[in-house]
């Protein structure tokens, strides 16, 4: 395994991690998330990811479960919540958002979900245009003081929110957000190559990078359908079908069309050269992986013997096939 410091931090991550948004509790009962974890972390794997909305709370549990079944060594990996959206079916106000009470309540219901006494990083999953950032900061600030959570984080906020985060904890000597969590693949660069730019350098940004196939989109399984057994055939995620696929020449399909031939010209698998591509990136921290079985994790995980082994200039050449969804 590859480790890398997370942004201006110490907190070196490994290169790929391993996260369960609609996989634990929902696709991945408990017998195979025990696998998953137990082959992640035995391949060198020190990240695991996860936030009170993913299975309405039930990822975090099951995920909870299996860390303490394995009795892996609470100093030797790192786990994280994200609070926003709340874990409630039908969230009541108190119960969403990043008032200083959800925050805190969001970060004492992922304690008791995922059985530890810290979370290693706790992430703003969104803006919150209701809650000044100010309470946010003080909010992961205090915190941070009280030893609940080591370091926090952003996700997908607009780069001037957290320009405004990290400026107003400078000011004032509070605990600065030091990582955001973007979505970051051959079709979405613009965020992280482009509008974070500035971030990286001024405020040692860190990042964990989000759906690095799209959904599954990169490794090529839906250029001739859906599979009844695939994410985006599962009733609940027409919205997420819909995002990905799309419609017409312009679909998910046609856009990675050319990227899935080349890869598979170039002799290898293109969820591999996809994940590659991503560590391509110096300021990714860690690439966060999805996987409902063994098979896929361990195809995925072999994506850092091929970006080790690779000509970068060739695996930015097939990537270059993929037309992104947004300019840049
Ligand atoms: N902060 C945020 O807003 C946010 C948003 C989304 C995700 N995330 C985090 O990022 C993590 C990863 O995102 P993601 O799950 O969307 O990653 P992804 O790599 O884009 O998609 C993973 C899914 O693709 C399919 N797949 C993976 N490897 C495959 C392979 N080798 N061959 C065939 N199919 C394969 C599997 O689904 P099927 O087998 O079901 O087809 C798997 O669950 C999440 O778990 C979560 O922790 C964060």
């Amino acid at each position: 395994m590859l480790y890398r410091r997370m942004g201006r931090s110490g907190l070196q991550l490994s290169a790929l991690s391993l996260g369960s948004w609609v996989t634990f509790g929902r696709q991945v009962g408990r017998g195979d998330a025990r696998s998953l974890i137990a082959a992640a972390f035995d391949a060198g794997v020190n990240f695991f990811d996860n936030a009170e909305v993913y299975g309405h709370g039930e990822s975090e549990r099951v995920m909870g479960d299996v860390l303490a079944d394995l009795r892996l060594p609470r100093d030797a990996y790192c786990v994280s919540s994200k609070v926003f959206f709340g874990s409630a079916e039908s969230p009541r106000p108190t119960q969403r958002g990043l008032s200083r009470k959800h925050v805190a309540d969001a970060c004492h219901a992922a304690l008791r979900r995922l059985r530890v006494d810290y979370l290693d990083l706790f992430f703003a999953h969104r803006a919150d245009p209701e809650t000044p950032v100010e309470e946010t900061v003080l909010a992961m600030d205090l915190l941070v003081r009280q030893g609940k959570v080591l370091y926090w984080g952003t996700s997908e906020w607009p780069a001037h929110t957290i320009e405004a985060a990290c400026r107003f904890a400078g000011k004032h000597g509070l605990i600065a957000p030091s990582v955001e969590q973007p979505q970051y693949n051959l079709l979405h660069r613009s965020r992280v190559e482009l509008e974070y730019a500035p971030l990286y350098a001024e405020f040692g940004l860190g990042t964990t990078t989000w759906s690095p196939l799209a959904s599954g989109l990169l490794t090529g399984k839906y250029q001739d359908g859906i599979a009844a057994d695939s994410r985006l055939a599962q009733s609940g995620l027409e919205w997420l079908r819909d995002a990905v696929i799309g419609e017409g020449e312009r679909s998910g399909p046609q856009r990675v069309a050319r990227f899935v031939e080349q890869a598979r010209v170039a002799g290898v698998a293109p969820a591999q050269l996809a994940i590659a591509w991503c560590l391509c990136n110096p300021h990714v921290s860690t690439v966060i992986l999805g996987a409902t079985r063994i098979a896929q994790l361990q195809e995925n995980l072999d994506a850092l013997a091929l970006f080790e082994r690779m000509d970068r200039a060739e695996i930015e050449r097939i990537g270059a096939a993929v037309e992104p969804v947004t300019s840049g």
